[in-house]
């Protein structure tokens, strides 16, 4: 992986798609940023990616993709990033206007345009999948595919993680093409088994509030919200903070140090009426008859490594 990757980055900020935004600008070459209907609708996500993108100081088009998933409908998540997605700060209203509606058009168009490109998805891979089916060449033409979402147990369900749960046939193309051989990279998964090591404890919100300015005092007011969310929503001292999901599939291609990976073969169940529609199948047996893996599943991280640099990257827009 190069020093500075070649980024698209495909998301639905939602707190923690907002720290992967600035993971990506701080240690990527971004190309640029996509959004979907997930966290929220589609329309407050490309609204917060624009104000992410103004915070930032950054100049990076900002596209608006799928306003609902493949074949189910949308479903947004307020009760843990609020109505508007990014609720919990007070947040410049963003001047510079969406690039595109069409943000399918601008990944198929990057990924032909340059070489090397990596799409990295941590929201509903609505986006993703719709990509790879209008460009038959896209999956060979790009470096690879680094997704938050799936895991071996779930949060929308006991089995599905909300990403995959909300778009299952989307997240069962991005799989497929993965395990047909087709992509032209890895396809890094990071699920919920390593992003729950990874919390924003009050002592990290407390290390990202002083830095100081107004980006890190509103991502500090942010996380707290999101912390206050998670930790709302699940038995008392089993949760120290939110788990920062989505910062991770930024890192694993960033800082692949820090991260512990397990080769796996996953599949997606997108059965109806399923108590398991949405889940993520790992392969863990060790048969020798098992499938080929198809992911590089992340399993572990150097969490107070990992946070440290999201400290940086904070610090280096600050
Ligand atoms: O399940 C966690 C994932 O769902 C994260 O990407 C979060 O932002 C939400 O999209
Ligand atoms: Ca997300």
């Amino acid at each position: 992986m190069p020093d500075r990757p070649l980024v698209v980055l495909d998301c639905d900020p939602g707190h923690d798609d907002a720290l992967a935004m600035v993971v990506a600008a701080r240690f990527c070459d971004l190309a640029g940023v996509t959004t979907v209907a997930g966290n929220a609708p589609l329309s407050r996500t490309t609204y917060n990616a624009r104000v992410m993108r103004e915070l930032l100081g950054v100049d990076v088009e900002v596209h608006a993709g799928a306003a609902r998933p493949l074949v189910a409908e949308a479903h947004a998540a307020a009760s843990i990033h609020g109505a508007s997605g990014l609720d919990g700060a007070d947040l410049p209203a963003p001047s510079r206007p969406v690039d595109s509606e069409d943000a399918v058009r601008f990944i198929v168009d990057t990924c032909r345009r340059n070489e090397g490109v990596t799409i990295v998805a941590t929201g509903p891979l609505t986006n993703v999948a719709l990509a790879l089916r209008a460009a038959p060449d896209l999956a060979g033409r790009i470096a690879g595919i680094s997704i938050m979402g799936g895991g071996s147990f779930g949060n929308r369900t006991p089995v599905a993680e909300f990403n995959i749960w909300a778009d299952p046939e989307a997240a069962a193309i991005v799989f497929h093409t993965a395990a047909a051989g087709e992509l032209g990279g890895p396809l890094t998964m990071a699920g919920l088994d390593v992003t729950h090591r990874f919390q924003a404890t009050p002592d990290r919100i407390a290390a990202v509030d002083a830095i100081g300015g107004l980006l890190a005092r509103t991502l500090a007011d942010l996380l707290r919200f999101f912390s206050s969310a998670y930790e709302g929503r699940h038995d008392p001292g089993t949760m120290a903070g939110a788990a920062m999901h989505d910062p991770l599939a930024v890192l694993a291609l960033t800082h692949p140090h820090l991260f512990t990976v397990a080769e796996r073969h996953v599949t997606v169940e997108t059965a109806w009426g399923a108590s398991t529609r949405g889940m993520t199948v790992i392969d863990e047996r060790t048969l020798v008859e098992r499938a080929a893996p198809n992911a590089r599943v992340l399993v572990d991280v150097d969490a107070d490594g990992a946070f440290a640099v999201l400290v940086d990257a904070v610090a280096s827009f600050s």
